[in-house]
């Protein structure tokens, strides 16, 4: 189990996919979750799921009050702030030619300013939980293997996933001595809802079939011989977040099946 017993941590966009399963995994290692999300509803019983350890609140990652509402929350609900995981995140198949400037604005809004905020936002609380705690504090912030390599329909998402990894590399180093680690994660194609979502932008209006053909193609793409389930990646995540991650800060956890070693 990785040493997450009693830090508090808080989770964008984690009423379900990638960002509840990480709650579940957290607060199973004896965390205390905030999940945070534009979905109230399904926010409320991701919490409820996970019982006295969880709570729930609304936030849209791309205000900056919404944020600094979540982070007090958090610190009032539960006496601190431990662990940050900037997960939210929206998918657009889209090539440059395709793109709006309206569309690369709520890419940037939701992707990369979503990142920005939520660290400035959470960094005062965090810095003061780090000066008490014997390892510090940690970021995880969530990238893609889009944010390593490029593709011929993703620009605006490629942009935003890169964004997201130098930016956290350049945290890092801010923030180290405040013994803060900062360290992003590189999923694969991973079956959640924005996952099939892919599959479905992909396979366009074929309606199963397309759909089928196309979710084949991405699983061969995968030299592992399938596509992730969200506890290939919450479990990377709840590592990078632990104390058995101490010394890593300013890294990429790249946890995609073998797909950016091709
Ligand atoms: N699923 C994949 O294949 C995959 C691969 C690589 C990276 N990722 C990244 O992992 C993260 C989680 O993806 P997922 O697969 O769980 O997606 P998902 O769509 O299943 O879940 C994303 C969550 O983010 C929330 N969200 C969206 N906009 C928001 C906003 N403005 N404020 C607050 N919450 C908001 C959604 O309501 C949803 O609950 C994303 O950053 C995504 O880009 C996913």
């Amino acid at each position: 189990m990785n040493r997450v017993d009693g830090k508090v941590a808080l989770i964008s966009g984690s009423a379900r996919g990638l960002g509840a399963q990480t709650a579940k995994v957290l607060a199973a290692g004896g965390a205390k979750v905030v999940i945070a999300d534009i979905l109230d509803d399904l926010g409320q019983q991701t919490a409820a799921e996970i019982g006295s350890a969880a709570a729930f609140v609304h936030l849209d990652v791309t205000s900056e009050e919404s944020w600094q509402a979540a982070v007090k929350f958090a610190a009032e609900k539960f006496g601190g702030l431990h662990i940050l995981v900037n997960n939210a995140g929206i998918f657009r198949r889209q090539t440059t030619e395709e793109t709006s400037l309206a569309d690369w604005r709520l890419m940037t809004a939701v992707n990369l300013d979503g990142v920005f905020l939520g660290t400035k936002s959470a960094l005062p609380v965090l810095k003061t939980c780090a000066a008490k705690d014997p390892v510090g504090c940690a970021i995880v912030n969530l990238s893609s293997v889009a944010g390593l390599v490029g593709s011929a329909s993703g620009a605006p998402y490629c942009m935003s996933k890169g964004g997201v990894r130098i930016y956290t590399k350049a945290c890092a180093i801010e923030f180290a001595p405040y013994r803060i680690r900062v360290n992003s994660i590189h999923p694969g194609l991973i079956d959640t809802d924005m996952g099939r979502d892919v599959i479905a932008q992909m396979a366009g209006p074929g309606g199963t079939a397309a759909n089928n053909a196309v979710r084949d193609a991405l699983i061969s793409w995968h030299p592992i011989g399938r596509i992730g389930v969200p506890m290939d990646i919450a479990n990377g995540i709840a590592f990078l977040a632990s104390d058995d991650a101490a010394f890593m800060t300013g890294s990429e956890l790249v946890v995609d099946g073998g797909v950016t070693a091709q």
